[in-house]
């Protein structure tokens, strides 16, 4: 087994995307990722669904992976594997998966946390494109997730602020149904916002305390002011759906990025990141360069493909476990909910 360049197959498969990706050191020689349009028509994830097209899917990925990067299965040092947290349903065909291609070649299987592998997909070879340095703080907002972190080393994470109660990505969404547009809406806000006035409508802000959040007072916020225009004009929500969508929008980032703020003038860090499917959103994306213009921070934002759930964080996450000797065994179990620690 080579230890200075080890090449790693990792798996994700947390929620309804069935990942899996080929790494060579920090470079990502193949990062394929097969998505689960049956969920479509239901307005959500639905969890019996995402497991039985996580077995359906995952041996072609693997082998289109394989193929993609050009290595000989023998090749491959360790098999990485999200152990959580996420739907159990969907960890464990990729943990059980993990386990028995582990045993047939021979080597070890490394269980990485979700959360963390977001945070690291920043480590991932790419273009020559700058890495964080530590401490940095990251923003990690996704469906299920939205977490301050503070960032110590590649293993040695803090969550110094969390949500109380929905994701930010559940408050795109959700805000999104309200507007009528499909599951997952949070890509829709963002497309329509671009041709919206993102100061037409305001929205009560959340008091929370320290360095939290909370959106649910938001989606009520939201569907109370809906309800009440539509009682004037039923077709409310049609003739202003870009400018709906850009001042939801603009009041999420505000909320997110208000915190950000806070947390890099208390800890006096000014390396931030953003991490997870939010940070897909335009809107985020533009205001952390603006953001960090004006305050002289370093930002970190991953490409589109690293932001939202794929196995190349996985793989990354894994690379700093191989050297560190963090391997797991047979006995390892996939968790709906895991500590946020190694
Ligand atoms: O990290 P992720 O792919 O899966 C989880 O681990 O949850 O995040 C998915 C979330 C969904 O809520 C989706 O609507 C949101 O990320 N999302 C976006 C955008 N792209 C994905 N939200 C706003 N704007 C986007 N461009
Ligand atoms: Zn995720």
């Amino acid at each position: 087994m080579s230890q200075k360049e080890p090449i790693i197959l990792a798996i994700e498969s947390s929620c309804d995307d069935t990942s899996v990706a080929i790494l060579k050191n920090e470079t990502i020689l193949a990062n394929l990722i097969a998505g689960q349009e049956v969920h479509r028509v239901y307005g959500g994830v639905v969890p019996e669904l995402a497991s039985r097209a996580h077995l359906q899917n995952i041996v072609p990925v693997i082998e289109a992976a394989v193929q993609k990067a050009d290595v000989a299965l023998g090749d491959i040092d360790a098999i990485a594997f999200t152990k959580g947290p996420g739907l159990l349903g969907s960890l464990i065909v990729g943990t059980s998966f993990a386990k028995s291609l582990s045993l047939a070649l021979d080597i070890p299987i490394i269980d990485v946390n979700h959360m963390f592998g977001h945070v690291l997909a920043h480590f991932i070879d790419d273009d020559g494109k700058s890495k964080p340095k530590f401490p940095f703080i990251c923003l990690t907002v996704s469906g299920g997730h939205t977490q301050i972190v503070l960032v110590r080393d590649y293993l040695e994470m803090e969550i110094i602020g969390a949500t109380k109660d929905d994701a930010a990505g559940e408050a795109f969404d959700k805000a999104a149904k309200m507007l009528g547009f499909e599951y997952p809406g949070g890509p829709l806000i963002d497309k329509h916002s671009k041709s919206g006035n993102p100061f037409a409508f305001g929205f009560t802000k959340p008091r929370v305390d320290g360095y939290n959040f909370s959106f649910s007072g938001l989606k009520t916020g939201i569907m109370n002011f809906l309800n009440k225009e539509q009682l004037h004009d039923p077709n409310f929500i049609e003739e202003n759906k870009s400018d709906l969508s850009a001042s939801i929008q603009h009041t999420i980032v505000e909320i997110l990025m208000t915190q950000l703020k806070r947390v890099s003038d208390d800890y006096g860090i000014q390396e931030i990141a953003i991490a997870g499917g939010v940070s897909a959103n335009s809107g985020l994306r533009n205001r952390l360069v603006e953001d960090g213009n004006k305050f002289g921070w370093n930002v970190y934002i991953p490409r589109f493909e690293y932001c939202t759930d794929n196995a190349a964080m996985i793989a990354i996450t894994a690379k700093f476990m191989f050297e560190k000797g963090l391997f797991a065994d047979q006995s390892v179990t996939a968790r709906a909910r895991i500590p946020f620690t190694y």
